[in-house]
């Protein structure tokens, strides 16, 4: 009965699928000895205000409240989340234009779903590394992917590289700003770069702007820009799951900007995909809390903290580190030339896991998750630094 994946979903599914095989292993191996630094999961448990104003949506107890509520989201929520996202884009975004859904991967199916034409050679650009399932809903949805990666040295975008890989046939260009593994915060100039060059593109594309950790951006760093201020024809997709410290509740949304052409008509159109896939509205319970937590800014202390300790330990070892601006993760470059893969499993050998760069569509690297408890990042460290030195020794 079962049809096989298609090839192209099989092949982006691959490191992913072997890397759970590595971290069954380990916690079969390893157990409560585990050191867990793969996922952004919050070990240290979900931020309480946010507990407390789930809690009090669900004692509100109105009839209606906890029934079916519209695709596309409950007005309300929609009008609330319109005008934050308004006041911090400094451009007015109307309630049609907000597509509530279950966290951003149901955001990003809808949006690389809508814009994929019957019949066509349609291409999508993707930044790279990347959050380990862009290129698979591509795949999925019959895209050619180009992945492009950032500049080696520096981890920023390598704009002329994506005005290389743009043809009359890409439909899509897809970030993730604050960028997921590396950390970095795009800045204003390279978002303006990169816009000139999507205005100039053959057919200019539609991109994606993935913001799930918009409200993770240190506080010595420029504020974060969103690239729907430097180009028209952008979808911005957030998920609250990072900044509540709370990922399996499943709540986002995506935002279509009014300067893009037919943004009414296209937000519509979006609301109707929510409705022909099925699985793109989210519980009505996480909109209700939505509206009580608007504008909260998470507390990064432990974070940061976290931070500060891993690059100074990292570094003083000799790992080539470039510090992250945002987001949980750190993404130093793998050392002695090891391939990333054999380097993870040499860490989980001794009950650390961190995840290889191909996960992440790159190599060279690996990403560790600050949202392990001190105990385990610490433990993590020392592994880190012992190998470091062994090296130096032998
Ligand atoms: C950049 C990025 N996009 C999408 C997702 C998926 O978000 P969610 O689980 O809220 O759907 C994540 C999760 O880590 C992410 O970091």
């Amino acid at each position: 009965m079962m049809a096989p994946l298609p090839l192209a979903v099989a092949a982006c599914a691959a490191p992913q699928e072997r890397f759970e095989r590595l971290r069954e292993r380990t916690l079969l191996r390893k157990g409560a000895q585990v050191h867990d630094l793969a996922y952004a999961n919050a070990h240290d448990g979900p931020a309480p205000d946010v507990v407390a104003a789930i809690r009090s949506a669900l004692a509100a107890g109105r009839a209606l409240d906890l029934q079916y509520t519209p695709y596309g989201g409950a007005t309300l929520t929609r009008r609330l989340v319109a005008d934050q996202l308004s006041a911090s884009l400094h451009r007015r975004i109307g309630w049609r234009q907000i597509v509530m859904t279950p966290g951003a991967m149901a955001g990003l199916n809808l949006l690389f779903r809508a814009v994929r034409r019957e019949g066509h050679r349609d291409e999508a650009v993707v930044v790279t590394p990347c959050w380990l399932d862009h290129p698979l809903y591509l795949a999925h949805l019959g895209y050619e992917l180009r992945l492009v990666p950032v500049d080696p040295v520096t981890l920023r975008l390598d704009v002329d590289a994506i005005a290389r890989a743009l043809t009359a046939n890409t439909r899509l260009v897809v970030l993730a700003q604050p960028a997921n593994p590396t950390g970095m915060v795009y800045t204003k100039d390279e978002l303006c770069a990169l816009g000139e060059v999507l205005r100039e593109a053959p057919s200019p594309p539609l991109l994606v702007s993935d913001e799930c950790h918009r409200d993770v951006v240190f506080a010595d760093q420029a504020p974060m820009v969103s690239p729907a201020q430097h180009y028209d024809a952008t979808c911005i997709v957030h998920s609250f799951g990072k900044s509540w410290f709370m990922q399996g509740q499943r709540i986002g949304y995506v935002a279509v900007s009014p300067a893009m052409p037919d943004a009414a008509m296209f937000a519509e159109r979006l609301v109707t995909w929510c409705r022909v896939m099925g699985f793109c509205t989210p519980t009505a319970l996480m909109q209700l809390a939505v509206r009580a937590l608007l504008g909260r800014q998470p507390d990064l202390t432990l974070i940061v903290a976290r931070r500060a300790r891993a690059v100074s330990r990292l570094q003083a070892a000799g790992y080539d580190l470039v510090p992250s601006q945002g987001t949980f993760f750190l993404y130093p470059r793998v050392p002695w030339g090891m391939d990333d893969f054999a380097f993870a499993e040499r860490l989980a050998e001794d009950g650390v896991l961190v995840m290889p760069a191909a996960l992440f569509h790159h190599r060279g690297h690996f990403r560790l998750s600050l949202t392990a408890r001190d105990a385990d990042v610490d433990a993590a460290l020392d592994l880190l630094c012992a190998l470091a030195a062994q090296r130096l020794v032998t």
